[in-house]
Order: C-alpha cells, then structure tokens, then sequence
C-alpha cells in the first residue's frame, strides 16, 4: 500500500527565477477589511482577496456566528452581517488558529457594544499580548475581561470617543481601536498609531462605508464616531509582503523578474536595500522589476514599523544576505522569537550567529540542498528561497504556515521557472525526482 505523508514541498534549486509573477490582494489588509464588513447591516463586496488559509477562516468564522458569506468568485466576497446573532460568543477551531479574528472584537464592540471572542493564535514569533487593544477598548468606555477558556469579553453600555496614546506602535491595536471608534460617539484620537499600508486601507474602507476617519498613515488618527454604517464595494490593495517576497526570491537565486499589481511606494524599503547589495531595480506605475546578476553585497538591516524594515520580511532578508559577499548584520526589533528558522538554514551551510535579537550573517557562496521544518509562515517562504538558491533537492515540511498567507505559491514560481512541486507520498518524490533528475 502507498506511504501517505504530510503535504511538503519538493525543491530542486539552481534555476535563476526568471518572468512575470502578480501578486494577489494583502492577507493583512483583508483580514480587518473581512472583519469589518460586518459593522453595516448591508452587503458588502470586497474585491482582490486573497484566497489563502487564514482568510478562508476568517471567512468561516463569520459564516459561523450568522454572517452571510458569498462567494463570487475567487477573489470577491458579498459579506452581509445583519443576521449575526450579537450575543453569541465568537469561538471556533478557526479563531484560534489566525492572529486576525481579534479584529472581530473591535467591529463588534463598535456595531453591537458586546463582543465574546476566543483569543487569537497566529505565528510563534514570540509574546503576541492584546494589552494595547484591551487599553483602547477601556478608554472607549468598554469593560473587557477575559474568561475561561481564553476568551474575551468586551461590553460597553456606551462607547465614547477617546484620546488614546499607543505605548508601542502596534498594528493590531491601531485597526481594532480604529473600528471601534468608528462607530463611538464623539471624537477618538489615536496617537503613535501604526502607519502600515492597511491601516490606510482598512482606514479607507471603513470611510467608504460612511466612516469619518483621517490621518491614517500618519501618526496621529482622527476618527468622529457615526451612528451607523453602509455597504459598499472595495478593492483590498496589493500584498507588500508578498511582491517583497518574490523581489528577494528573484534577488537570491540571481533571477530576473518583473513583479505585477503593486504599489511601488509600498516597496521602497525593499528596493532601496536590494539597490544597495547590487540589484538592479526598475520601478513601473504598478509593477517592479528585480534583476540580479552576481554575488551580492552585504548591508545591516533593523525591522522597524512602517515605513521601515518590516518584520514580516526579516527571514528573507537574513536568507539573502546569507548568500553575500562578506559580514551582514540584521536587527529584530519588533519580535524576540523570529530567528528560529536559522537552525534550519544552518542545515544548508549558512554561517549565522544570533545573539539576542540580532543575526550576525556570514555570507557563503552557495546553500547546500537539505531537508527543513518550516517553522512559521514567513520563515517558511524564506527558507522556499533558500531551498530555490541551493544546488540540490530539498524538502520543507510543515507547508501550511506557508499556505496561511501566500496564494498558490508553488505555482507562482514555477512560472518563474523554479522546480517546486506539493509531494504527499513517496510516488510523488519519486515522480519529481525522475521528472527532475536526480
Ligand atoms: C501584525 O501583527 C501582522 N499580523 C504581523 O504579520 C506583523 O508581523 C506585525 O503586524 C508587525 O507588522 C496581522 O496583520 C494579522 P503588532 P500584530 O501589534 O498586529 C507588541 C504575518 O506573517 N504589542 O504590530 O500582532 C508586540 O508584541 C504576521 O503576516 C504589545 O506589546 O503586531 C510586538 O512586539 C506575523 N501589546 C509589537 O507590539 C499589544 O497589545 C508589534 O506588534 C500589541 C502588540
């Protein structure tokens, strides 16, 4: 009888990345977006989703509490809250398992003054706390406690209109205040707020939707409750992480590669440290082309919010750098526990050292092929690059992190020219290996 495995991924490395790849909507984007569609009785239509795991439960668990979910077509959504039963507590296999359903705490406590939620899961990179949304919900007015089994509990007679100063910038924070204040009464200030891409845009869906809300993207947001909100239909904006991704893909494996359907802009942060280490950049109205020919250089990177490094392209980084011509230095500021996928690459030759939140990065010429645990999603794409830049067959297991946030992923590389193949039994090995020569 056939051996059935796990689903990983089968990698034969050595082929330069080469064409045109497009990049789908932002998972962290659509996640708030997703969430707050349920704060109008009317329909929704959200364009551009990704379709990817951790929207799919999100999608769920609204489908779950009495939402209505309708799927267009891949990538568009009609989302009608009214028939959500306000009272019932949000708590599924789901929820526990996406960092993105405590979104649903700031939309409900908005629209209905009552939200019960199962805390959140989402990567391991190290403590996640909510203290920050918990303190916002308390200056709108609500009560928030947590209960067992590690759900919490948000209610509020009334919801008033705060000036609230965020301890730490925080993504999370920033957009389930900024739904919730959406719909207090009078005037919220959020200070020290996030300015990532989809705050703005979750910021500019909520307006479409009848909100009053400015400064997003800025440090300070200014939200005028309203009473009640609409529906609408709204396009959710490229994925930065994920064009991010394929640029330092096609950058490690000496690729070239024009990557579609972005916002530039977003991409500044990656173009300029790609620049640097010897790329060759070619900025479009929406799309970027990477180019790299030879060994590259080195740099010294520290993930900071936005507009600086992100976190969520921190692996990428170190991978790439791990190829460079000399000493790298890379900070991680934002997580403690986001090397944890150097011990897999050390597997592949590479020469890090990490000392508290900090990778010392000796670069080697090659990667060497080996077997590897994926350990969260965006280490797990970094170490796909990793495995697409070394000589040799590797095999990644532990694949659904990756599928949490990247559509089709193996897909979209092997149009670039990469030999990736989903293997779940030792006949699919054995085929990719004789397809693939050995
Ligand atoms: C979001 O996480 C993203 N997740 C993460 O992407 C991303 O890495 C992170 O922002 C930073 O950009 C989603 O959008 C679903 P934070 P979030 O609140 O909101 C501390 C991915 O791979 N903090 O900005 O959880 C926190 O510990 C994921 O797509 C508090 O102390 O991040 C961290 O050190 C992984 N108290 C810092 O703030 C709080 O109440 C920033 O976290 C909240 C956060």
């Amino acid at each position: 009888m056939e051996e059935v495995m796990k689903s990983s991924y089968l990698v034969k490395g050595g082929t330069p990345l080469t064409g045109e790849v497009e990049i789908a909507g932002a998972k962290n984007a659509a996640l708030p977006i997703i969430a707050a569609s349920i704060m109008t009785d009317e329909t929704v239509v959200v364009e551009n989703v990704p379709d990817v795991s951790d929207i799919r439960a999100l999608l769920a668990t609204i489908d779950s509490i009495g939402g209505h979910v309708e799927k267009i077509d891949r990538h568009t959504f009609k989302i009608n809250g009214s028939g959500i039963n306000r009272y019932a507590p949000v708590d599924n296999k789901y929820v526990k398992k996406i960092r993105g359903s405590y979104y649903l705490i700031g939309a409900l406590l908005g629209k209905y003054r009552n939200a019960e939620v199962a805390l959140p899961g989402g990567c391991d990179i190290g403590l996640r706390p909510i203290n920050l949304h918990v303190k916002g919900f308390k200056a709108l007015g609500a009560d928030t406690k947590l209960i067992s089994p590690g759900r919490i509990i948000a209610r509020a007679a009334r919801l008033t209109g705060a000036h609230i100063f965020m301890d730490m910038v925080s993504v999370g924070a920033t957009i389930n205040v900024m739904m919730a204040a959406a719909m207090a009464e009078g005037v919220t200030i959020i200070e020290n707020a996030a300015k990532e891409p989809h705050v703005v845009d979750l910021a500019n869906f909520l307006n479409s939707m009848g909100a009053r809300i400015k400064g997003a993207g800025t440090d300070v947001i200014r939200i005028v409750g309203v009473d009640s909100l609409h529906g609408t239909e709204y396009s959710i904006i490229p994925d930065q992480i994920e064009a991010g991704t394929y640029m330092f893909a096609a950058a490690a494996t000496r690729g070239d590669v024009l990557i579609r359907n972005v916002i530039p802009k977003h991409l500044e942060c990656f173009s300029v440290k790609l620049t640097e280490i010897g790329c060759q950049i070619e900025e479009f109205d929406d799309a970027v082309r990477v180019v790299a020919t030879g060994r590259l250089g080195t740099t010294t990177v520290k993930t900071l919010p936005y507009p600086g490094f992100p976190t969520d392209m921190q692996p990428q980084m170190t991978i790439l750098l791990g190829l460079s011509a000399g000493t790298s230095i890379v900070t991680e500021s934002i997580f403690e526990s986001r090397f944890k996928y150097v011990d897999e690459l050390t597997k592949m030759g590479a020469v890090i050292t990490v000392e508290g939140n900090t990778a010392i990065i000796e670069g080697v010429e090659r990667y060497m092929a080996a077997d590897m645990e994926v350990p969260d999603l965006r280490a797990g794409a970094a170490l796909v690059i990793a495995a697409m830049a070394a000589d040799g067959f590797s095999e990644l297991s532990g694949i659904h992190y990756i599928e949490r946030g990247y559509e089709d992923f193996p897909c979209k590389l092997r149009k670039l020219g990469a030999e990736i193949q989903v293997v779940r039994t030792e006949e699919d090995r054995k085929k990719f290996h004789f397809v693939h020569g050995h």
